[in-house]
C-alpha cells in the first residue's frame, strides 16, 4: 500500500483492512455486467479495475485494489454540483427549478414533472443539467473554475477535466441535449443551453480516483468539512438537502431497493463508481466499471451491501 498523497491521510493496518481485502478478492472474480459504451471514450476502460476505499471523519484511510486509478466522475458529480447550486441560489429558489421526487425511471429518461415542468430531482440527467445551469459566474470560464474549485475543496487537490471524455460526450450527448431543449421550452433553463450542457459534460469528465471519492464522501459525512484538510467544502446547512436526495434518488430506479438493503445515502456513475455516506462516521467508495442494466456498478452494489451488513450501517 502506497503513501497517501492527500495531506496527512493515515493508513491504518487492521483487521478491518483484512476484511476489505477479503471482500475485494471475493468479488474480483465476479465478471457480470458491461462497461458503459454510449459515451464512446468510456468503452475503453479496463473492466477488471476494482478498488474499495473508506475514509473516516477522523481521517483514517482504508484502501484496497486500484485505488489510485483515475477515471471520470460522471453522475457522481451531480451531488456536488447540487451543493454548489444550493449555496449560489438558496434552497427555495432551487426548489422552484428542480424537484426532490424519485422517478423510478432510468437516469436518462426524458421526463419532467407533469404539473410543474421541473425535472424530478437533481440526480437524474435532466435535473442535473438544470442544476448546473444555475451555478453562478460571469461567463463559461468563471463557472467552470468555480466548479473545479468546489471539487478541489472536497478532494484536497487540484482537479482537471479529461478533454477526450468531455468532447466524446459533447459530440454524442444528443439525449441530454434533447432534455435541455425541453427545459428551455418550459423556462426551467433560461441561459444559453449549449453553455449549460458544456459545463454539465465538463463536470462529468472531472478525473478522480477511488480514494478521492471516499474523501469526498467523508466530507459529506463530516457535515461539509474535508476531514483531511479541514477545509469547508460546502455550507453545512445544505448537507441535509444533499444527503436526502442522494438517499431517495441517488441510485435511480434501484434507489428503493438500495435504501431497503444498504440503507445509506449513495450515488453511482456510469464510470463504475459508487460512493456512500455514513453521516458522522465515514465515506465509502467503490470503483469497478462493469455495470448492471440500471447503470450501477455490479461489484460496487455487492460490496456496499456486504459492508452495510458487516458494519451495521443501515440507518434504521
Ligand atoms: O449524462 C450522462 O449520461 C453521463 N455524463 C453521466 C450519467 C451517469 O453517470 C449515470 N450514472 N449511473
Amino acid at each position: 500500500m502506497g503513501k497517501a498523497n492527500q495531506g496527512d491521510l493515515e493508513i491504518v493496518p487492521s483487521p478491518f483492512l483484512a476484511f476489505l481485502k477479503d471482500l475485494h478478492s471475493k468479488y474480483k472474480s465476479l465478471q457480470e455486467g458491461a462497461v458503459a459504451n454510449y459515451i464512446p471514450e468510456l468503452a475503453k476502460v479496463n473492466p477488471d479495475l476494482f478498488s474499495i476505499c473508506i475514509v473516516t471523519v477522523d481521517g483514517q484511510l482504508y484502501e484496497v485494489g486500484d485505488y489510485e486509478q483515475l477515471f471520470t466522475i460522471q453522475s457522481m458529480s451531480k451531488v456536488f454540483a447540487y451543493g454548489l447550486a444550493l449555496e449560489d441560489r438558496g434552497r427555495d429558489y432551487i426548489l422552484t427549478k428542480v424537484g426532490v421526487e424519485p422517478t423510478g425511471d432510468a437516469f436518462n429518461a426524458i421526463i419532467l414533472d407533469e404539473q410543474s415542468k421541473r425535472p424530478h430531482n437533481p440526480m437524474v440527467n435532466a435535473g442535473a443539467i438544470a442544476t448546473t445551469s444555475l451555478i453562478k459566474g460571469s461567463g463559461a470560464t468563471e463557472r467552470l473554475n468555480r466548479m473545479l474549485d468546489m471539487f478541489r475543496r472536497y478532494i484536497g487537490r487540484d482537479v482537471f477535466v479529461d478533454i477526450s471524455v468531455f468532447t466524446s460526450e459533447r459530440s454524442t450527448g444528443h439525449r441530454n441535449r434533447a432534455m435541455a431543449h425541453l427545459m428551455l421550452n418550459f423556462g426551467t433553463i433560461d441561459q444559453n443551453i449549449e453553455e449549460a450542457l458544456d459545463l454539465y459534460f465538463q463536470q462529468c469528465a472531472v478525473m478522480v480516483n477511488c480514494r478521492d471519492l471516499a474523501v469526498m464522501a467523508a466530507t459529506l459525512a463530516n457535515r461539509g468539512t474535508n476531514p483531511i484538510t479541514g477545509e469547508q467544502a460546502v455550507d453545512s446547512r445544505y448537507i441535509k438537502d444533499i444527503l436526502s436526495v442522494m438517499y431517495t434518488c441517488g441510485m435511480y430506479n434501484f434507489a428503493g431497493e438500495w435504501a431497503y438493503k444498504v440503507g445509506i445515502p449513495a450515488k453511482s456513475g456510469v464510470c463504475g463508481g459508487i460512493f456512500a455516506v455514513v453521516p458522522q462516521q465515514m465515506g465509502i467508495a467503490v470503483f469497478s466499471p462493469l455495470l448492471d442494466t440500471r447503470g450501477n456498478s455490479v461489484r460496487g452494489v455487492k460490496v456496499c451491501e456486504e459492508l452495510s451488513q458487516h458494519l451495521s450501517l443501515h440507518l434504521f
